[in-house]
């Protein structure tokens, strides 16, 4: 089924567009000249928010409408406080977690993070929370415990997470649980959570407290009686899943007129959507694509709201801004010359440093196409997960003491993460593709006739069994969570009018123009609740089709007839609901029937494979 939507910018048409600016990082894509812009519309409250960045920190190198770095961010954020403060305004940056897991900037180092940590903490983000990735493995919570709370100190909210402190054993809070302050400029009184969805998947070592039990606290009873003019909730979840609702809700019933502004995350999409007249969410995106902004105007000061007049001149913005430098200068009204500021440079230097540390550049292999994980049909020629069936899983899943076995080897479609783009496969490569530590395991002769119908009932939709915690389409990617609860992309109908005012002001050079009309980037093309003009760059909309939660490959399977039994080898990410699946189709295996079947992570074999098939060089 093909979805009229859009997913991620095409790297390789916009290659061929006017150069004219640095990138941030050495060896990355030059920025784009991207065009027609939508500018940002200010308010009194202003907010800056990235969620989902997975150590993207460094930017898209290979990606040029993305390929701004956290320096860029940093240089960013201060112009516009700069002129926050001009105009009297107030401005907030908000990050929604998952800021690690998913680029080598992150995963090249031992321990991971090595860099990362002091990259992140040089912006100044004034409300922060945990996402789920900064707690599957106990050692990155102890981290995020160590460095990242302490580094962002008040800043830092933890409203649903309690930590387990390794030595003493005592549970305590991540970090505190709501944040009271007041705004520079406005001094407007902020009262503000940082909660988590309700996660089950964590390490030991913290406790994630379901929301609805959260909102029954008595010191969440006592905040949401606090003398707020605005009530902010950072979350890392989807701005249309249940947890916020109840947030709203309760706070809602306490406060009838108060503004209570939300920002989500998690599920890797643009999206904004208005629980009531007063109150607005957005969610920011995936992996420093994107940079959300919001702004409220109106009367915000509590003391001067009445009944009659809270709604007059109210109004909330938000805009999806893409990660490119040239339009972060366009934002700010400045040029390559006047927008770096010599703390931004010193973090992109700094990136610069720990790239090369890491050498993340180093290419394995050099990929003869792009493989796309759902901007391609699957199967197909260009879908990354037949590239995985037939070329690689039948290459890297064997076992020398049972190579002779017939087997069935099952991937779950969310081991990927992005799309191998055609040239270099490097060392960071295989982090932002594949950045998980799963390892390849399996359970021996297994029944064929039982092991054949696994895969169908782990892509059947919803869950195996009704009873049990496990949604099936946590094996998929965070988008594909998103397609199936039909939160669509569509491409915006763009008057002639607009896009004739669009090509007399040319952004950052002037040839992007086709038939004397702007030949528009390929990217994202969001429609939410509020309508089609969310992006701040107009782009031409792509394909984006929906893949099944697992893919499989039959391995040594003998040319004609079935084989009595299998080996059935899979991730061990997804242990249990093929141990559901199994069970379901009446096979009593348990977690001791599950061995591992090859050395080393999946990620490490897919490199592997790359280096010794793929061409060494471009
Ligand atoms: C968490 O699990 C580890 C290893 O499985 C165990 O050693 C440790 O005692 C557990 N910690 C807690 C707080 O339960
Ligand atoms: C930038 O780096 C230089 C050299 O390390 C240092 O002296 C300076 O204080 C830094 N500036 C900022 C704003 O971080």
């Amino acid at each position: 089924m093909s979805l009229k939507a859009v997913v991620i910018c095409s790297a390789l048409a916009a290659l061929r567009l006017a150069r004219t600016a640095h990138a941030a990082q050495p060896g990355g894509a030059e920025p784009v000249p991207a065009q027609p812009m939508r500018d940002l519309v200010w308010g009194k409250l202003n907010f800056l928010h990235t969620t989902d960045t997975h150590g993207w920190h460094g930017g898209h190198l290979q990606e040029p409408q993305y390929s701004a770095d956290w320096g860029d961010y940093v240089s960013f954020a201060e112009h516009m406080r700069k002129k926050a403060d001009k105009d009297g305004v107030d401005l907030l940056l908000v990050d929604t977690g998952d800021r690690v897991e998913g680029n080598g900037l992150y995963d090249g180092s031992h321990p991971k993070g090595k860099y990362y940590y002091d990259i992140y903490r040089e912006q100044d983000v004034d409300i922060i929370c945990t996402g789920n990735h900064e707690l599957y493995i106990a050692s990155t919570a102890d981290a995020e415990h160590q460095l990242t709370v302490p580094n962002f100190k008040e800043n830092y909210v933890a409203s649903n997470l309690d930590y387990i402190d390794p030595k003493s054993g005592e549970r305590m809070p991540l970090a505190q649980r709501y944040r009271k302050f007041q705004t520079k400029n406005q001094k407007l009184d902020i009262v503000a959570f940082g909660f988590l969805f309700d996660f089950t998947g964590n390490a030991n070592n913290t406790v994630v407290q379901p929301v609805r039990e959260t909102v029954r606290e008595q010191w969440f009873q006592d905040a949401i009686r606090e003398e707020a003019d605005v009530f902010v909730v950072i979350g890392h979840v989807g701005v249309r899943m249940p947890e916020f609702k109840t947030i709203f809700n309760a706070i809602r019933k306490q406060n009838p007129l108060t503004p209570i502004l939300f920002f989500g995350g998690h599920v890797h999409i643009r999206d904004a959507i208005s629980y009531d007249s007063r109150s607005f969410a957005v969610a920011s995106g995936r992996y420093f694509e994107t940079i959300g902004w919001m702004s409220v105007d109106g009367e915000l000061a509590r003391t001067a709201l009445s009944q009659d007049d809270a709604d007059a001149g109210f109004s909330f913005h938000r805009r999806y801004i893409d990660n490119n430098l040239l339009g972060l200068q366009h934002h700010t009204g400045l040029d390559a010359a006047t927008f770096p500021t010599e703390h931004g440079r010193n973090v992109s230097a700094f990136i610069t440093k720990a790239r090369e540390a890491l050498d993340l550049d180093y290419a394995f292999g050099c990929a003869p196409k792009t493989l796309w994980m759902s901007r391609s049909p699957y199967p197909g020629d260009n879908s990354i997960y037949s590239w995985l069936e037939k070329e690689v899983l039948p290459d890297v899943a064997t076992n020398p003491d049972r190579n002779d076995m017939p087997r069935l080897v099952i991937v779950n479609t969310g081991a990927i993460r992005f799309d191998i783009f055609k040239g270099a496969f490097t060392r960071d490569t295989t982090y932002i593709v594949s950045p998980f530590l799963s390892a390849m395991t399996h359970i021996p002769d297994v029944p064929y006739r039982m092991a054949r119908k696994v895969i169908e009932l782990l892509n059947t939709a919803g869950k195996i069994m009704e009873s049990a915690p496990m949604d099936n389409r946590f094996m998929a990617t965070p988008e594909q969570l998103a397609i199936h609860e039909s939160i669509l992309y569509e491409a915006p109908v763009l008057s002639d009018s607009f896009l004739d005012a669009a090509q007399q002001k040319p952004l950052g050079g002037g040839s992007v123009v086709d038939g004397g009309r702007p030949r528009l980037t390929e990217g994202y093309t969001t429609r939410d609740d509020i309508g089609l003009d969310g992006d701040d760059t107009v782009h031409a909309p792509v394909n984006f089709y929906v893949v099944p939660n697992c893919v499989q490959a039959e391995v040594e399977f003998p040319s004609d007839g079935e084989p009595e039994t299998v080996d059935l080898v899979f991730l061990d990410f997804i242990a249990p609901w093929v141990l559901m699946a199994l069970r379901l189709l009446g096979g009593e295996y348990s977690g001791e029937d599950v061995q591992l079947y090859v050395e080393g992570t999946f990620t490490d074999l897919m490199a592997g494979w790359i280096e010794k098939n793929w061409p060494r060089h471009c």
